[in-house]
């Protein structure tokens, strides 16, 4: 393997990029069923490893591991699982560089997740420490680190977890009844002092014409960002194909609001 200066690999820790106001940090992003948090997530990922900042995104979910879903096999350097590494007694800085694949077109990018046919039962199970030893030691492998969470916290512990130890959580809802009325249930599970409120951002996503601005603030209340529906991420979705560039002017919308995010949320 054959990592170019300043890749994932080739870096020791989150601090080589020259002197800037970048924040960098680690976000879960996390919300309803659907709403659109691996779209979210993986389309974050791509636009800084598309600016060359180092980017691991890990991907929590093992009912449905979204990995297969995101990009060719033959895109990805190597076979390693997510499951590999919570499997230890301990997760270190190295472990997570053995287990983590590349992009191969563009290698500032690094995933970590489940593999295709791999579900909870393949690994021993794990428990916090895994789960927290991940998130802490990501953050030496990489200076920005993006967890795609899945909706069901009461029962992932990675994804509880990366809820409480994340810089910032992007809560995503869509704007119907019932995205609001899971995440309505799920709340009173994050009002622990440990799941700070503050550091959660409240994310409309996938965001159709005909629910305008004023009925959205009627249904959501105010949000910090809205993420437009667009249809070539759906057909990237579709395709599997969701590191691919979005390049049609109707995508115009929905880039401005992930530059906006990745601007917010971690200063660059
Ligand atoms: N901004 C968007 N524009 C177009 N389609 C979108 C957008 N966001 C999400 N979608 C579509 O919504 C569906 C669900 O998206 P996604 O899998 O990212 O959601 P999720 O929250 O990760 O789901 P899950 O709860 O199953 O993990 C997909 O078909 C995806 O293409
Ligand atoms: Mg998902």
């Amino acid at each position: 393997m054959n990592f170019k200066q300043n890749s994932l690999f080739t870096r020791k820790n989150g601090f080589q990029e020259e002197a800037t106001e970048e924040q960098g940090g680690v976000l879960a992003v996390w919300g309803s069923p659907s709403s659109g948090k691996t779209t979210v997530s993986v389309k974050l990922a791509e636009h800084l490893a598309r600016k060359k900042k180092n980017v691991l995104l890990i991907f929590a979910d093992m009912t449905t591991p979204p990995l297969p879903c995101i990009c060719a096999s033959g895109d990805l350097e190597g076979e390693r699982s997510l499951g590999s590494i919570l499997a230890a007694t301990h997760v270190t800085e190295n472990l997570i560089r053995k287990n983590c694949m590349f992009y191969k077109k563009n290698d500032y990018l690094g995933l970590i997740g489940m593999l295709k046919g791999e579900n909870v039962f393949t690994y021993p199970s794990y428990d916090q420490t895994q789960a927290v030893e991940l998130i802490e030691q990501a953050r030496q492998v990489a200076p920005f680190v993006i967890i795609d969470c899945t909706s069901t916290i009461a029962s992932d512990v990675l994804s509880a977890v990366a809820l409480m130890e994340a810089d910032t959580v992007l809560r995503l809802v869509n704007c119907d009844l019932k995205s609001i009325s899971y995440l309505s249930s799920q709340l009173p599970l994050l009002r622990d002092h440990k799941w700070d409120a503050d550091k959660q951002l409240k994310v409309a996503s996938n965001v159709k014409p005909q629910e305008a601005d004023c009925h959205m603030e009627q249904v959501l209340g105010s949000v910090s960002f809205q993420i437009p529906h667009s249809r070539e991420v759906e057909t990237q979705y579709l395709e599997g194909n969701m590191l691919e560039e979005l390049g049609l002017k109707e995508s115009r919308a929905f880039r401005k609001e992930i530059e906006k995010i990745c601007k917010e949320v971690f200063g660059t």
